[in-house]
């Protein structure tokens, strides 16, 4: 297993939309083994989702783990060539970091659910209705698939901060959400 590294704002992978993984390719032992590489290098930067554009591979490929709490899975899981239909609802605003963007936090609008479409690692069909805190990384790892990083979501900049200050000023009352949406 490899640790891959992340790639920063201003890299151009992280502008350029991926492309669908091609069907022969899904459900090899290398595609296991670079499912396995995303979702280690998730974890080694305490994220909650990573695309594949953040370590300069332009597919179509996303790895997240949320705990069960939120309504998610409990392991980590892969989503490949993958399509998003937002629920109605009006849209919730919620903080969000960027693993791509280390350091700063914003209050970031977003669809309450959305219905995942997709294939799993192994080319099965995926398909389920993501709420919460699951249904915020959906959206914050699909929009890396087409070039968007959370900033672009931002209406309104002036919740904008650097994770130290806002630990500081902004939520002090709420410690353990220090990282609850960073991907
Ligand atoms: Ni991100």
């Amino acid at each position: 297993m490899a640790i891959h590294t992340i790639v920063r704002l201003g890299h151009p992978a992280l502008r350029t939309p991926a492309r669908p993984v091609p069907k022969e390719r899904i459900g090899t032992p290398a595609f296991a083994a670079l499912i396995a590489d995303m979702v280690a290098t998730m974890r080694e930067a305490s994220g909650v989702g990573l695309a594949a554009p953040q370590i300069e591979l332009d597919w179509q490929i996303f790895v997240y783990e949320v705990a069960e709490a939120e309504g998610g899975p409990g392991e980590a899981r892969a989503v490949i060539n993958p399509m998003l239909e937002p629920r109605a609802g009006e849209l919730v605003y919620d903080w969000e970091g960027c693993l791509s963007i280390p350091g700063l936090r914003g209050l970031v609008p977003r669809h309450p659910a959305v219905v995942v479409h997709g294939l799993d690692p192994e080319g099965g069909t995926v398909e389920f209705v993501a709420e919460g805190l699951l249904a915020r990384v959906m959206q914050h790892e699909y929009d890396h698939l087409n070039g968007v990083v959370f900033l672009d979501r931002m209406g309104d900049f002036r919740s904008l901060a650097f994770q130290e200050e806002w630990d500081r000023y902004m939520v002090p009352d709420r410690p353990d959400e220090e990282s609850s949406a960073v991907g």
